[in-house]
């Protein structure tokens, strides 16, 4: 546990420390692209090495968001050659509906296609951005106003949002912006008003999934899947809360954001170890041996520093400050220096099985994907005025 006086003692990255370490960075992807452009990096490394894959899952997008973060460092020509092959592969995905029924297009097509559009203006990117936001529109259940994270669509034991959905919704403001339509960010603004009304518990740990009767879309239960247990906090859950109230704020202006965002982000701060690197779940504090989820410190950066944008000065510079303390301890403890890894993370953990959870081990103790994409963000957001991809 911490108190916020001992985190404010703890160093905190300087900007040409973090400009220093993006470079780096932005070396590595670009070295990764003999293997990685006409490949996807998969959802977690193998023993510190990622193995080429195809553009299946709900992870690719963040390997081409790496590549469009290199490209904003270097303007290297061959780091966009590479982002608007990818841009290609996200388009034939979409328009042939390859591994796309579920939630995830947010995370798909934010960090690739919105990102190739908002760089390049690349016209293909708009189109499998949007297609993406329709696909996702289909999830929207109108009993319990939600979208439905996995499983088929109104199926009983899979009736239920999930807090990671929140960085799904930008998705879908971008689109209302881009076409005109006012519908996409309507159901977004829905979905993240559910979303924050039941995942959130009494003392702002939060629930990794939420169900809701399909018949009345009555509230029912919070239960987790990744998660230790279902009344854990699930490190990575509580950070995609953190960054999904900062950018639902940032969207939607609505007060209460703010306010959600303060008291999910102290839980999550006063809820670190010594070394400020996350167990994977909260139950787990500094002796235990138990994986670090070295992506939850990463998300949870981008989060304050996204946040920090719409804050007074003070607020902002105490996030900001916050921020910089956990991408300082970051590069100290995870990130990768040499020959031992492809990757740019160490120490994330995909999902780990316990007692009271459903999923196997997944990527225990390795790189992630979007650990890697989030550090490489959160180190742009401290050395640039970054346009989000969000
Ligand atoms: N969105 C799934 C995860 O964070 O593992």
């Amino acid at each position: 546990m911490q108190t916020i006086e001992k985190l404010l003692t703890c160093p905190a990255i300087t900007g040409s420390e973090a400009q220093m370490l993006r470079g780096r960075a932005a070396a590595v992807i670009e070295g990764n692209l003999e293997q990685f452009t006409d490949a996807f990096q998969p959802s977690n490394s193998t023993n510190g090495f990622y193995i080429p894959c195809g553009n299946t899952t709900w992870t690719t997008g963040f390997w081409t968001g790496e590549i469009w973060l290199a490209y904003e460092q270097t303007g290297s020509g061959r780091l966009r050659e590479a982002g608007e092959r990818q841009v290609e592969s996200f388009l034939k995905r979409i328009r042939d509906k390859v591994d796309v029924a579920h939630h995830d297009m947010g995370f798909l097509y934010s960090p690739s296609c919105v990102a190739a559009w908002k760089l390049t203006g690349n016209e293909h990117a708009r189109e499998a951005a949007v297609l993406a936001a329709d696909n996702l529109m289909e999830r929207f259940q109108e009993k319990g106003g939600f979208f439905q994270a996995w499983g088929a669509l109104g199926a009983k034991e899979n009736y239920r949002l999930i807090i990671d959905c929140l960085l799904n919704m930008p998705l879908l403001f971008w689109a209302s912006e881009v076409t005109g339509d006012p519908a996409y960010g309507e159901k977004a603004r829905i979905h993240i008003q559910n979303a924050m009304k039941y995942v959130i518990r009494p003392d702002h740990s939060t629930y990794h999934t939420y169900f809701f009767d399909p018949d009345t879309g009555e509230p029912q239960k919070g239960v987790t899947h990744q998660g230790y247990r279902d009344g854990s906090a699930w490190a990575r859950g509580q950070a995609w809360g953190i960054y999904g109230a900062a950018l639902s704020y940032s969207r939607l202006k609505n007060a209460a954001y703010i306010d959600i965002f303060e008291k999910l982000t102290d839980f999550f701060l006063t809820h670190l170890p010594e070394d400020l690197i996350p167990y994977w779940d909260f139950d787990f504090q500094d002796g235990s041996d138990e994986p670090r989820d070295s992506s939850a410190a990463a998300a949870a950066a981008c989060g304050m520093l996204e946040m920090a944008r719409h804050l007074p000065a003070q607020k902002a510079e105490y996030y900001t400050g916050m921020a910089s303390r956990l991408v300082r301890a970051l590069a100290e403890h995870c990130a990768v220096r040499g020959e031992e890894s492809n990757g740019l993370l160490l120490h994330g953990t995909y999902a780990k099985s316990s007692p009271y959870n459903t999923c196997p081990n997944l990527g225990v103790d390795e790189c992630t994907s979007w650990g890697d994409y989030y550090y490489m963000e959160a180190l742009t957001r401290l050395t640039t005025d970054w346009n989000s991809y969000w």
